[in-house]
């Protein structure tokens, strides 16, 4: 029997009634029906302060973490595998999760550095990672740019923090496949994550 786990949901995506919503929903609902506990943090619905600030820097160096920071990092702490739903925006994240990952993932928190060099902090915490694009995946597959958005998130952001990546699915073209493809890629994500 597959054992219950704390699930994170970090969602960046402006419009609640976008694709990327129905596919936070549709794993949302995946998780729980497994009996999974689940968190849905919307960044933009929480309005997450994104810009990694001066302040946050000052309060650093006298030893504080913002509050703000303190609370998602709490959430990453307690959960066991985190999902990230986000559009490709310009070969990367949009920049409310760009700022997210830049405020959380902090020296002491995320990594850290010694004598062997860097180190993960967050090992035994899996990742899913699911994107759409514009761009038709076979066009990213052949000229390069999903290996190269692999590399900067998969072994650029996550494995750094020694994350395990256990998936990271792009669906391509979003903008122009019709309703029943859409349903097509929902039964996809669906099928996918239920291992989770
Ligand atoms: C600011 C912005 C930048 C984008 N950059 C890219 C890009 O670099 N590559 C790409 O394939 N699609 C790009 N797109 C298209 C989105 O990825 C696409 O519209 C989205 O994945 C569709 O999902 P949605 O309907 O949930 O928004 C961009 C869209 C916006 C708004």
């Amino acid at each position: 029997m597959m054992s219950l786990m704390k699930h994170l949901i970090i969602y960046a995506h402006p419009n609640p009634k976008s694709f990327n919503h129905a596919l936070m929903e549709t794993i949302c609902t995946v998780y729980r029906a497994h009996g999974h506990s689940v968190t849905v943090r919307d960044l933009y619905a929480g309005k997450f302060q994104s810009v990694l600030m001066p302040s946050d820097f000052e309060a650093m160096a006298k030893g504080r973490i913002p509050e703000d920071i303190l609370r998602e990092q709490e959430l990453i702490r307690a959960s066991d595998c985190l999902t990230f739903v986000y559009p490709i925006w310009w070969a990367g994240q949009p920049a409310i999760l760009k700022g997210y990952i830049d405020r959380v993932m902090l020296k002491g928190f995320a990594y850290d550095f010694t004598d062997k060099g860097v180190v993960g902090l967050l090992k035994g915490k899996k990742v899913a990672i699911i994107n759409t694009t514009g761009s038709p995946e076979s066009l990213y597959h052949e000229n390069g740019m999903t290996k190269s958005m692999n590399q900067t998130s998969e072994q650029g952001i996550f494995g750094f923090c020694g994350m395990d990546v256990v998936a990271h699915r792009y669906f391509g073209a979003v903008p122009s496949v019709s309703q029943e493809q859409r349903q097509v890629m929902l039964a996809e994500v669906s099928k996918l994550v239920e291992k989770f």
